[in-house]
């Protein structure tokens, strides 16, 4: 079986490509390195022992797309690439409009013309915007509060359009809590370009020592210690889901969506003192205002992905942190 994934030497794209090739699938990654390095493709071989084809490209470039899928038979598609920093989405929307549906829609003309049907969607948790009340189901109420979110939830309508109009396609559409971590040999892991704007890399970097201190967006939420809630999910965890969710695809039709996250939250509190622990180490820390957009908690109900992809997450917060720490010792 081939499989293209686009954007596969980004963060969760790469640790889906190693295991992709784990699990004996070809691959084929387009990538254009907007967001990753070439050399990421080197070690995902490392690891896997594998070799795998990567076209350095951009998917809103058609003819290159349509160059693959003359050239090989793509059994089903990954797609996970795209913009998606939220804060950098409200300051240049057209950029973030134009690049993720334009190359989503250029995508999905090309299998349609060559009649591959199968995609797996990299969605968003972001999706729900502020939930009515936790954990959050795949079937609440859909609204976004910034331009990344709304690109996913218009490329979301757009699947399930598609769907409407041939019932031959097959399409998991898989709504991301919060991804964390990096493969446990350090050689992949993430590397947000600049001053990260997620907690975990940005944790990473003051234990480093590269960042001064972690500024703790607010302590007044309606939470168990005030910081906010978030459903952190490994992100081998997450790739082992898209495994799940190419399996369900290339065995059935359909349209649906799946929350893939741990069904458990935990606040910043609770990260930064479980990263000092199993790290041993301290993280300078203060307590600051709210960052404007931020919900107090967030979690996921994850038994749909259970039931019908057969997938659950299986590590826990002290190995997220762990592995994070491992990835930026060995690497940055
Ligand atoms: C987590 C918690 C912050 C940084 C975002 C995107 C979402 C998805 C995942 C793509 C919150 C707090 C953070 C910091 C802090 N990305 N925090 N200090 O906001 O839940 O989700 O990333 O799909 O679309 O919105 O993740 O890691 O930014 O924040 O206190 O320096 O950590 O307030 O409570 P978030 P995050």
């Amino acid at each position: 079986m081939k499989i293209l994934v686009t954007g596969g030497l980004g963060y969760i794209g790469s640790h889906t490509v190693v295991e992709l090739l784990n699990d004996n699938y070809e691959v084929i990654v387009i990538d254009n390195l907007s967001n990753s390095k070439e050399s990421v493709k080197d070690n995902i071989e490392k690891i896997t022992n594998k070799e795998f084809e990567l076209v350095i490209g951009d998917v809103c470039n058609k003819d290159i797309v349509e160059d693959i899928f003359k050239n090989n038979k793509i059994d089903a598609v990954i797609h996970f690439a795209g913009y998606k920093a939220v804060g950098e989405s409200v300051a240049k929307p057209l950029m973030y409009y134009h690049n993720n549906l334009f190359s989503t829609i250029n995508l999905l003309e090309v299998m349609e013309k060559y009649e591959c049907r199968r995609i797996v969607f990299s969605s968003s948790a972001t999706v729900y915007g502020k939930p009515e009340s936790l954990p959050i189901k795949e079937d609440f109420k859909l609204s976004t509060t910034n331009p990344y979110g709304t690109t996913k939830l218009m490329i979301e309508d757009i699947l399930r359009d598609l769907y409407v109009s041939n019932n031959d396609w097959s399409i998991a559409i898989l709504r991301y809590f919060n991804p964390v971590g990096a493969h446990k040999s350090g050689l992949i892991g993430e590397d947000p370009n600049g001053i990260p704007n997620n907690l975990m890399p940005y944790i990473v970097k003051v234990a480093n020592k590269e960042l001064e201190c972690l500024s703790i967006f607010g302590d007044d939420y309606d939470t168990k210690d005030g910081t906010g809630v978030r459903d952190y999910i490994h992100v081998v965890d997450l790739s082992l889901g898209h495994i799940k969710a190419i399996e369900y695809v290339l065995k059935n039709k359909g349209v649906d969506e799946y929350n893939l996250g741990t069904g458990k939250g935990y606040s910043v509190l609770e990260m930064v003192k479980t990263f000092e622990k199993v790290n041993n180490v301290n993280v300078n820390k203060k307590i600051v205002e709210r960052r404007p957009g931020d919900i107090d908690a967030c979690y996921a109900d994850s038994r749909k992905a259970k039931e019908i992809l057969g997938f659950e997450a299986k590590k826990g917060i002290e190995e997220m942190c762990l592995d994070s720490y491992n990835y930026v010792k060995k690497n940055l």
